[in-house]
């Protein structure tokens, strides 16, 4: 079985990536990181037992990681995600749950010690802000040479941004630029970016998303009780359904369910004024520098779907 380590600020569409993984049969989930970005770092801790709870996955080990940026912001997504980061869906189940105490071992230094048990094992799928995965790479400067594979969450094709706060910058690449720019160089192994554009191209019908919304089982009442605000949300918006983290969790799962790609150089904007967080990509190569990533820029939406009816089924 492919062993996973997942990162995350669940996050409503990161619990439908966790959902994804923990039922998927061929997956070994090794840990789920948390940090700060949709929600607070002990939000997105309680987010995710409940995801875990509603998968009977509480086995899978959660590690609490960095409640602030590399520079010290914080950060908050309610406005999408809802004040819980959950879309507001208290009666979705389970019981109320109490968090069990977590282990005192920071998210950073968990993963740096998995990746090391297993080497060339672990495929690590980031879908939050970096910063678990910049605090990993100062532990161990060879993490990236050790992992089997690297999937991120994060930046986008265009400056075409998904945040409030910096528009021309996707919301984990904004939450703490630093650390995205930290992976990005010093990972040393070839990152699969699955882009905010990439992911929002991987669309689905309304009517299509309706029905499996309309799946009723424990794990399906649980999906669109917590998916209710935010695909309400959505809707007004935009002429398809589409959710980045399954995206990147699906190519993480299913390498064949990337369509189109390309390998450049690529790097954050950390000073511009009206620029920060943006992704820079060397579209043709005139740095000279060797690609760093494989940007995914077409993903298959039927593989998608076929994965969200199943984690649901
Ligand atoms: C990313 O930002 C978060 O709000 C989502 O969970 C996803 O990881 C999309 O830009
Ligand atoms: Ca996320």
């Amino acid at each position: 079985r492919m062993k996973l380590i997942i990162d995350v600020d669940t996050g409503v569409d990161d619990a439908e990536a966790i959902m994804m993984a923990v039922t998927h049969p061929d997956v070994e989930v090794l840990a789920i990181t948390c940090v700060s970005g949709n929600t607070n770092v002990d939000q997105a801790m309680m987010n995710t037992y409940r995801v875990l709870s509603m998968c009977n996955a509480t086995q899978v080990p959660m590690f609490r990681g960095s409640q602030f940026s590399l520079t010290g912001g914080g950060h908050d997504a309610a406005y999408f995600h809802g004040t819980d980061g959950m879309g507001d869906a208290p009666d979705a189940g389970p019981e109320p749950l109490t968090l069990p105490s977590p282990p005192t071992e920071h998210a950073a230094s968990a993963i740096v010690r998995l990746v090391n048990k297993f080497p060339g094992e672990v495929v690590l799928v980031a879908l939050a802000p970096l910063t678990n995965i910049a605090l990993a790479l100062h532990l161990d400067q060879g993490l990236g040479s050790k992992l089997q594979r690297c999937v991120v969450m994060g930046g986008t094709l265009d400056a075409i941004g998904n945040t409030p706060q910096y528009p021309c910058a996707e919301f984990n690449f904004s939450c703490d630029p630093e650390a995205a720019a930290l992976v990005l160089d010093k990972m040393k192994c070839m990152i699969q970016l699955a882009t905010w554009k990439t992911c929002s191209e991987c669309c689905i019908d309304w009517d299509v998303v309706d029905n499996l919304m309309a799946i009723d089982t424990y794990r399906g009442r649980f999906h669109s009780a917590f998916m209710k605000q935010p695909i309400a949300k959505k809707r007004g918006r935009y002429s398809h359904f589409h959710s980045c983290d399954p995206c990147a969790m699906m190519t993480a799962i299913q390498p064949s369910s990337v369509l189109h790609s390309m390998e450049k150089y690529v790097t954050v904007e950390l000073h511009g004024k009206h620029t920060r967080g943006q992704t820079i990509i060397d579209w043709r190569d005139n740095s000279g520098k060797t690609p760093n990533v494989q940007i995914l820029t077409g993903l298959d939406s039927a593989q998608l779907l076929n994965l969200l009816t199943a984690m649901v089924s």
